[in-house]
């Protein structure tokens, strides 16, 4: 969910055998991008509104540097559980930044704490057994995309800040994960 130009779900495929792997981004742009990833299929969705895809679905819904974007990062959570089958699982990656110019970046596009939030957000979601810890490794934990730049912009941020964002990068700073059992 959330899958931007699919880094995620290139991860994930070595590890899927005889399943299928669906990624969904609300922008067109990442969703295009995504599909010249051979063996997954992407499509346009909003995560807020997944009211068309059919319950029950999926064995495991994943997103990663997702929820600080949304509105209601419960909500999205709650909706990944929905298309789970009963036994499956929701996973989600996000960062939690403390300070330094990629967390003034996180604040004007999201929420720079929200991977630390993540057990209080399952809970909200109706998923309490929830385990979270920090994640190591790739990938940056930090706005990069260009839905982000664009996002960071019209929120008043100047390009050279961007850039210089860009530039001092740490990736394996700040991750945390989440995952739940859906009941
Ligand atoms: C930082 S990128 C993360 C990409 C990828 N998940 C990763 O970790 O490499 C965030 C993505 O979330 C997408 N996004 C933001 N709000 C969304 C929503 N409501 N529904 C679906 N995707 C959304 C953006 O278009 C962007 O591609």
């Amino acid at each position: 969910m959330g899958c931007g130009r699919g880094e995620l779900t290139r991860e994930l495929l070595p590890h899927v055998t005889g399943g299928l792997v669906h990624g969904f981004d609300l922008d067109p742009r990442q969703v295009a991008a995504a599909r010249s990833i051979a063996g997954a299929r992407f499509e346009v969705a909003d995560a807020e509104d997944l009211y068309e895809q059919p319950a029950g679905k999926y064995d495991l819904a994943v997103c990663r540097r997702l929820l600080l974007h949304v509105r209601r990062p419960s909500e999205v959570l709650r909706q990944m559980a929905r298309i789970v089958r009963s036994g499956g699982a929701v996973a989600a990656i996000e960062p939690g930044v403390p300070d330094g110019l990629a967390g003034d970046v996180l604040d004007a596009i999201g929420e720079r704490w929200l991977g630390r939030r993540l057990a209080d957000l399952f809970a909200e979601a109706g998923l309490p057994d929830v385990t979270v810890a920090r994640v190591e490794g790739s990938p940056p934990p930090l706005p990069t995309s260009p839905t982000d730049r664009d996002q960071y912009l019209g929120s008043g941020g100047t390009l050279e800040r961007w850039e210089q964002h860009l530039a001092q990068l740490r990736p394996t700073e700040g991750l945390w994960g989440g995952i739940a059992k859906v009941p």
